[in-house]
């Protein structure tokens, strides 16, 4: 006889009454914000599918991860626009590189910012794939060796963690057998465990000038119709030594983001993608969304599903709407 002793209304009746008994708070410290560093000085390029987000040179990044900083954010991940690229990715894994210029930077302004770093290919080749291209497809082994070295050169400069993003297999293990090597025992991994080819990264793309020249990504990153595998790959990831997993894109992968946070004891990430916060701005820019709702509600979403860590477009507005 539930109906009329059980009203389910009685706990929506105020604000007051909602507020106590919601379910999932989020907290700024769990957002990650991606930052996309570029050549120069002075720069702060909008991008264009991405408003609110801009390519910076290294002065401005800086700048940025005081104010991520201040507003209580979790910490940045930080992307590279190299000055030039090549078929080897140099750029990735060179000393003085973008991104390795960039943390430096960042750690003598803000020492106690949480650092991390994407660890991929893509935007430091010729042809904009993830790794050696060989007969036309990505050489697995050959590109582990350039992953373990960008992590070294990444945990070098100050990076507390570094993520993995290129989907080859066994690269969590070479690049927890290099850092250790090298004296890195600190440095975590954060592995881009469940990665799919997913449409929602066009944006990014533009952003990071990373669009594969020929072909595509699928004989690396995931096929979406692929749970059961997405769960295989984690335990992959785990196995070799990750310290956190991320399931990528986050909003059209719940599923799989509650799935291993049931599995699995290691902190959970989502990335809400490019593309997914694309779609919303420009539902917002026509009037078609409201902006802080949809925001939140998208967050909210990814939190309750189970990842206690976002990476987001959207952590300084978040932030701000916390307080
Ligand atoms: C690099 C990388 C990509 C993203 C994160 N790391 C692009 C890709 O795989 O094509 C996408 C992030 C986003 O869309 O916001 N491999």
């Amino acid at each position: 006889m539930p109906f009329p002793t059980h009203r389910p209304r009685r706990l929506r009746t105020s604000e007051a009454m909602r507020r106590l008994v919601r379910e999932t708070r989020l907290d700024p410290a769990q957002f990650i914000l991606p930052l996309f560093v570029c050549p120069g000085e002075g720069v702060r390029r909008e991008i264009g599918s991405m408003p609110d987000n801009y390519q910076m040179s290294v002065d401005q990044v800086v700048k940025e991860c005081a104010e991520v900083q201040s507003l209580g954010i979790g910490g940045v991940i930080l992307f590279g626009l190299p000055e030039t690229k090549d078929e080897l990715a140099s750029g990735a894994y060179a000393p003085d590189g973008i991104v390795q210029c960039a943390i430096r930077a960042v750690r003598r302004e803000t020492p106690k910012l949480l650092i991390m770093t994407d660890v991929c290919n893509c935007e430091y080749t010729s042809h904009g794939h993830c790794g050696f291209v060989k007969d036309g497809d990505v050489d697995n082994d050959t590109t582990l060796d350039w992953l373990a070295k960008t992590a070294v050169s990444h945990a070098c400069a100050g990076a507390d963690i570094v993520a993995p993003s290129d989907m080859m297999d066994g690269r969590v293990g070479a690049i927890r057998e290099a850092l250790d090597a090298s004296g890195f025992q600190k440095t975590a991994i954060m592995a881009y465990a469940a990665k799919f080819a997913s449409v929602f990264y066009g944006p990014f793309r533009e952003a990071a000038e990373s669009t594969p020249q020929f072909g595509d990504r699928r004989s690396y990153q995931m096929d979406p119709a692929n749970g059961r595998e997405a769960i295989k790959e984690i335990e992959l990831d785990l196995e070799e030594g990750a310290d956190m997993i991320m399931v990528k894109p986050a909003l059209a992968y719940l599923d799989l983001i509650y799935q291993a946070r049931e599995l699995f004891h290691v902190p959970i990430g989502a990335y809400q993608v490019s593309g997914e916060y694309s779609m919303i701005m420009a539902a917002v820019r026509n009037g078609w969304l409201e902006y802080e709702r949809a925001m939140m509600e998208t967050l909210t979403a990814i939190t309750r599903a189970g990842a206690g860590i976002i990476l987001t477009y959207f952590s300084k507005p978040a932030a701000r709407l916390l307080g």
